[in-house]
Formats: structure tokens, C-alpha cells, sequence
């Protein structure tokens, strides 16, 4: 690692042009081409480190230098959409025998005898970005982008441009209902590519790395007629809300799309069974290279819709569906640095800094080594030549190291036992439940790490968190750098401080502000003062806590008030009662009710949370649009269920807004048994909880 403060002034000079280059450079990436090369974290160490040489030799700080210019325009952005069905992203399979286990819990699910079998659909996986086109009476009205899955951006005059997308659906028979929503991929072939960047080069234009990110960047562009211009294409493979289907299988239904004027892929088929599924993506996998798209892999949907209808969703992904990634490219490269980066959790994430190599067309500096044990069990050292890989949009990761080009003098790489940062001790913690030791470090350092605050407050204003307009990652870092915001309620009294007589340093006479932008931003800030439950609870960035957790947590408690209140008891009987609570939602386990538990006891998160809510409003969770007679009520199944399986039970009543717990209390409203139930139907009776059988709930839920 070079050692800022050792360096002499000719040195640093040096390093300063090399890292205000680098910044340039990918500033360009980011903001111009789409096509960022290196993480946020990454970026953001540059920019520190920049800082850092700055503050010693303030000679170097020229009106040029990219410390000198905080802050783009914010974009105008699209409006939003929100999906009436949401858009789900698909779990993986990384093997043929991963191929077989999702076979087995499909099976396993839907309860299916061993002489029925499962045909699957395989369709070519589209690398480019998803979209949702809404019909009314045949005409498309609207589309969105996929966005956080919940809301996407309106990008309808956009799309109105995309080759192969028709503004009328195509009458025929079955004829296509009222309302129908048709999802699939936005692509540019690759010849298409070329020849963009052929012209681009031509006219001095942006240069994109893939046809992925071209594409990305001619959909966002907010002068539709240029979207128009760059040949993007649609495959249909999905739909969103849609009344009525027209087949009763993956293949009619996309086999009537077609009919109805979308392009569907033409690669893709029916497989009886999971064998001839496994065959199929070899088959693809070798079409793949005299495609002109680019393809990451296969998916595979179970093919009957009323199997995938029951099969449903787990979290963000379909039951009915996975893909199969093609294999990540490779190439080989030297280990020049190894740096230590500080997250929001305080994790000490080892990043690889690289002889910069091409891998699969795009340019890689950084890999992530994942943490301590991982740079202990591959022995990797600074100097070593290493074989990277990149699959998809992840962080290029070291494969494996070619230890015949190891240098003579090569010495195992020490993990710092202290934060780079704060200076704090670096522990690993005991997982409770393994009682083994964990793999990551962390600083121990919390809110006093500069490293964790800010990276906290990046998350509070991410895209899925607060969500706030042109307040990005680098602004953050200069607000922190400056004092101008050191926690979340800072950014809601931002305006206000700004603004206050008196002050000398405005935000406006800041390098790249003025008077529009700094509005801009203001009321990028106030338009958030509002928001709903599970965006809150996610945006606090407790451990553990992602955007699922945050809606299962919001859905139980309904409201901040109601979760802050059950999980700041003090006394140790409500406390007990308030964790013992926290478990018996499905889907939350131990490791996340302790995070949370020991979110609500710092007092420094407590005195957070009042200084925001001053400033904000958390609405209420809004309960899924399929209210029902069973939603917020807690069910408890037992014995053996003959009409459904278990798990498809439980999923169901869940859909419905239900709680489904694994023991009786006096809390349950109803008990479903099935044939042998024992100690659970006694002690309903006792506690007087409504038994049902498994019919009698059918009705009740309505099918
Ligand atoms: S189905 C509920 N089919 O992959 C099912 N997705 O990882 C949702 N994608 O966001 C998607 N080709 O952008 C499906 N033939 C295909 C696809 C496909 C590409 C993308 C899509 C989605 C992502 C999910």
C-alpha cells in the first residue's frame, strides 16, 4: 500500500496526477458511458486518497482538481412507476446437480408422485434490461423500467422507439384482454453495437463497453429521439398484471405473444423433463457465440402456469423458475497492493488491486478477496500472479493463484488486527448459534469510525433506502468531510442550516452548485420526508436487515412506532417477550433478531432515530392489495395435510397476509389439523383457539 504520509513533495505530486486522472477517468465511466469499472467503495478510495495528499501539500489543490468539484447536476430524472405486480429477479443454479435439487423441490412442493413428470421451459437468459409494457384495449400506454422490483421509471417515450415493440396488440385468437401487461428484455444486437461505436468513435461520442450498457444508456437517454436512433430491440418472456392468460402453459402463453405481434426468443423450448432441460442449456451454451445477442445463461420456468401458480414466490424470486449462468470469464493478472476497505457493518473487506486486464471486454483494476480466511486459505500474496474472474455485474473475484510465477521473496499477506480507519481494534466475532468463529473482521470502532458512518449514510440514501435524487456516494464524502452532514437527521436539516442567516460557506458558492443545483437538491431531500415503513426499517442499515427482512419486519409490526416500541423495552420480562416475538415470524431467525435487538439498545441509535423522526414521517405498512379475512392473523398447521403439501400451506396463507407460526399460544387465531394431530390440537382446545380442518380453512381462505 503506498504510504500517503510518507511522501515527498515531488512524489506526491506524482501520485496526485495519477489519482486525479484515475478519478477523471472514471468519473467519465460512471456518468457519461454508463459503464462504471470499478465499485463505489473503490471510487471513494481513490477520492480519499487524493484528499489525504491534498491536506499536506495544499499546493496540489488547483481549480482542476476533482477535490474541486463535488457535485453533478443532479439528473432529471423519469417518473416513477409503480408496479402493480412486482418485478422478481431469479435464483441460480450454479450446477446440473443444482438443476436436479430445484426439480426435487418443485416436486417436493406440489407433492408430485414419482411417475409424474415435470416439463420445463428453456429460454435463452437475455443480457439486457427488463422491462414492463402495460396494454389498455390493445394499446401500449405505459412502460417502466424494472427499478427496485416495487417501482421502476417511466421510460414510455423511450420505449415507443424500440424496434419490435408493438403500440398495438395484434388481434387474434385468444384475443388479448383489456388491460395486459407484457414483460421481457430491452437488448442491442451486437452488430448494432459495433456500428454505434464505430459512429461514436467517429463523432467523438461516448464508447460503451457491451451491448448491455449501451443499451442501458440509450434507454435512459431523455431525449427520446435518440433512443430511437440506437436500434434497441424486446424479447417477450413474461407478463405482470394480466386477468386473464391466454394458455395454460409457459409455451401457449408466449406462443400467443407472438401471435399478438412481440417478438418471442426463438431458441427456446419445451423440455418433458429435467434431463432434457440439462441437454438444452448445452445446446444453447453452444449457439451462444452465432447468437447476435449476448446471452449469460438459461432459464428454466416449470411449464404449466397452474403449477406455477401454486409453486409462488419466496421473497424476491419465483418457486417455478431458476437460471443457469454460463460459466464467468477468466483471465490472468498480478496482485500489485492488497487494501483494506471498512463497510457499513464494519467489515474489513480485502480488495486486490490489479495490473489492469482485459476480461470478457472490460477493463478490470480490483478484486475483491471476500475477507481474512479467504486470503488465508488461498495463500494469496502481494506479487502473486492470480487467474480473476467476472460473471455478470459482480466485483471481479481471485479464482485461484498460479503459484509457479510466485516471486522468490513472497511473504504471507498480515491482516491488519485495527481499523485503516478509526484506529479501533479488528475482531472476529463468535457466531452464537456455531460457536464458531466468523470469517469476516470487523472494527469494533461503530459510529465513531468515520469509514462506517459514512458508508451508513450512503446506504440511508440509496436507491431502495431513502432513495435521494443526485445526494450520491461522493457527495456524501464531501458533506461528511466537511461536517455539513455526520448523520441522517443532518440531511433533513441541510436546507435549513444552509439557508440560516449568518452562514458564509453555502452550498451554492461550493465549485459545481450554484443557486439551481443546490435547489435542486433541496428539494430532492424534501420530496423524501415521507416515506413508507419497509424503505425506513431497511434504511437503517441494520445488519442483517436487506429489503426482504425489512418488509417481513414491517408487515409484522405495521409501525415504526410499534417495532421501536415492542424492541426498546427495557424491562427484562417485556424485553424477553418483545425477542421471542421478533422469532416467531417466519423467515426471521436468531442472527437477525439480535442485530436488531442491538440496534434499539444503543442509545446513540436512539438518540439517530429521534433527531430523524423530527424531521421525517414513517407511513404505516401498507398490507398487500390481497386483503383478506385471514390477513394479520396468526395460523398454526399440524398433523399431516393431505389436500396440499406443508410448505405450499403455509406459503399460501402467508400470500395472504397471514402469520404462520410453528407453536400454540394465546395468541393464535386458528389451529388447522390434519390426520394425527397430537399435543398442539390439546392445547388449542385448552387455550380455546379455533380448530379447523384442512378443508374447512380451504373454504375460509377461498380456495
Ligand atoms: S423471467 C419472475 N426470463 O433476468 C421471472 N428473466 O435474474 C422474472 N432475464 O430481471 C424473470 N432473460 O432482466 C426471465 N428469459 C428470461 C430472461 C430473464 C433475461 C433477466 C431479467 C430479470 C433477470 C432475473
Amino acid at each position: 500500500m503506498t504510504d500517503l504520509a510518507k511522501l515527498t513533495a515531488s512524489e506526491a505530486k506524482a501520485e496526485h496526477e495519477r489519482l486525479a486522472a484515475a478519478i477523471r477517468a472514471h468519473d467519465e465511466a460512471y456518468y457519461a458511458e454508463d459503464a462504471p469499472v470499478i465499485s463505489d467503495a473503490e471510487y471513494d478510495a481513490l477520492r480519499r486518497d487524493l484528499l489525504a495528499i491534498e491536506a499536506r501539500f495544499p499546493e496540489l489543490v488547483t481549480p482542476d482538481s476533482p477535490s474541486q468539484q463535488v457535485g453533478i447536476a443532479p439528473a432529471k430524472g423519469f417518473g416513477k412507476v409503480r408496479h402493480r405486480v412486482p418485478m422478481l429477479s431469479l435464483d441460480n443454479a450454479f450446477d446440473n446437480d443444482e438443476l436436479r435439487e430445484f426439480e426435487g423441490r418443485v416436486r417436493r412442493f406440489l407433492g408430485l408422485g414419482p411417475d409424474e413428470e415435470v416439463a420445463f421451459f428453456a429460454e435463452p437468459k437475455i443480457d439486457g434490461l427488463s422491462a414492463n409494457l402495460r396494454y389498455e384495449k390493445g394499446k401500449f400506454v405505459q412502460g417502466a423500467t424494472r427499478g427496485d422490483g416495487q417501482e421502476g421509471e417511466d421510460i414510455t417515450a423511450n420505449l415507443r422507439g424500440v424496434i419490435d415493440l408493438p403500440m398495438t396488440i395484434r388481434k387474434s385468437a385468444p384475443p388479448p384482454p383489456d388491460i395486459f401487461e407484457i414483460r421481457g428484455e430491452v437488448y442491442m444486437q451486437k452488430s448494432d453495437f459495433l456500428a454505434l461505436n464505430a459512429a461514436q468513435a467517429e463523432s467523438s461520442g461516448k464508447i460503451f463497453a457491451n451491448p448491455r450498457n449501451a443499451a442501458a444508456g440509450s434507454l435512459r437517454q431523455l431525449d427520446a429521439a435518440i433512443t430511437a436512433s440506437r436500434k434497441l430491440r424486446f424479447f417477450a418472456y413474461a407478463w405482470g398484471e394480466a386477468p386473464s392468460l391466454p394458455g395454460r402453459t409457459q409455451a401457449e402463453v408466449l406462443a400467443a405473444f407472438s401471435d399478438w405481434g412481440f417478438t418471442v426468443n426463438p431458441i427456446s423450448r419445451v423440455c418433458v423433463n429435467m434431463e432434457e432441460a440439462i441437454d438444452a442449456y448445452r445446446k444453447i451454451e453452444e449457439l451462444r457465440a452465432s447468437l447476435d445477442y449476448d446471452i449469460d445463461g438459461v432459464v428454466f420456468k416449470v411449464n404449466r402456469l397452474d403449477w406455477q401458480e401454486r409453486l409462488g414466490f419466496v421473497s424476491r424470486s419465483p418457486r417455478w423458475a431458476i437460471a443457469h449462468k454460463f460459466p464467468a470469464k477468466q483471465a490472468s493478472t498480478v496482485i500489485e497492493d492488497i487494501e483494506i476497505q471498512v463497510g457499513r457493518t464494519g467489515a474489513l473487506t480485502p480488495v486486490a488491486r490489479l495490473r489492469p486486464v482485459t476480461v470478457g471486454g472490460v477493463v478490470v483494476s480490483n478484486a475483491t478477496l471476500h475477507n481474512e480466511d479467504e486470503i488465508i486459505r488461498k495463500d494469496i500474496r502481494i506479487g502473486d500472479t492470480v487467474i480473476i474472474q467476472r460473471a455478470g455485474d459482480v466485483i471481479p473475484q481471485v479464482v485461484a493463484i498460479i503459484p509457479e510465477k510466485r516471486p522468490k521473496d513472497s511473504k504471507p499477506y498480515v491482516f491488519p488486527d485495527h481499523c485503516p480507519v478509526c484506529g479501533s481494534h479488528a475482531t472476529k466475532e463468535i457466531n452464537e448459534a456455531t460457536g464458531k468463529q466468523d470469517a469476516v473482521r470487523r472494527c469494533t470502532g461503530g459510529l465513531i469510525c468515520r469509514a462506517q458512518a459514512v458508508e451508513r449514510l450512503k446506504h440511508f440514501v440509496s436507491r431502495n433506502a431513502f432513495d435521494i435524487e443526485g445526494l450520491g456516494a461522493k457527495l456524501i464524502d464531501a458533506f461528511y468531510e466537511d461536517g455539513l452532514i455526520r448523520s441522517p437527521a443532518d440531511i433533513f436539516t441541510l436546507e435549513a442550516r444552509d439557508t440560516a442567516p449568518g452562514n458564509l460557506t453555502r452550498i451554492k458558492n461550493r465549485e459545481g452548485f450554484g443557486e439551481k443545483a443546490t435547489q435542486n437538491l433541496f428539494d430532492a431531500i424534501n420530496s423524501r420526508r415521507e416515506i413508507p415503513l419497509d424503505r425506513f426499517i431497511y434504511a437503517l442499515g441494520i445488519r442483517h436487515i436487506g429489503q426482504g427482512n425489512a418488509r417481513l419486519l414491517a408487515r409484522n409490526y405495521l409501525s415504526f412506532a410499534a417495532l421501536r416500541r415492542a424492541l426498546s423495552a427495557t424491562d427484562q420480562d417485556a424485553a424477553a417477550a418483545a425477542y421471542a416475538d421478533l422469532l416467531t415470524i417466519s423467515g426471521i431467525g436468531a442472527a437477525v433478531a439480535d442485530a436488531t435487538v442491538e440496534f434499539f439498545r444503543e442509545e446513540l441509535n436512539q438518540k439517530m432515530l429521534d433527531e430523524l423522526l423530527a424531521e421525517i414521517t414513517v407511513t404505516d405498512f401498507d398490507p398487500p392489495a390481497t386483503e383478506s379475512s385471514i390477513s394479520g392473523k396468526t395460523v398454526v398447521f399440524t398433523g399431516t395435510l393431505e389436500i396440499m403439501t406443508r410448505q405450499e400451506m403455509k406459503a399460501k396463507a402467508e400470500g395472504l397476509g397471514a402469520k404462520v407460526s410453528g407453536s400454540i399460544s394465546a395468541k393464535t387465531d386458528y389451529l388447522v389439523a390434519g390426520a394425527n394431530a397430537g399435543s398442539k390440537l390439546k392445547k388449542a382446545s385448552e387455550l380455546g383457539v379455533t380448530v379447523l380442518s384442512e378443508q374447512e380453512w380451504l373454504d375460509l381462505i377461498g380456495g
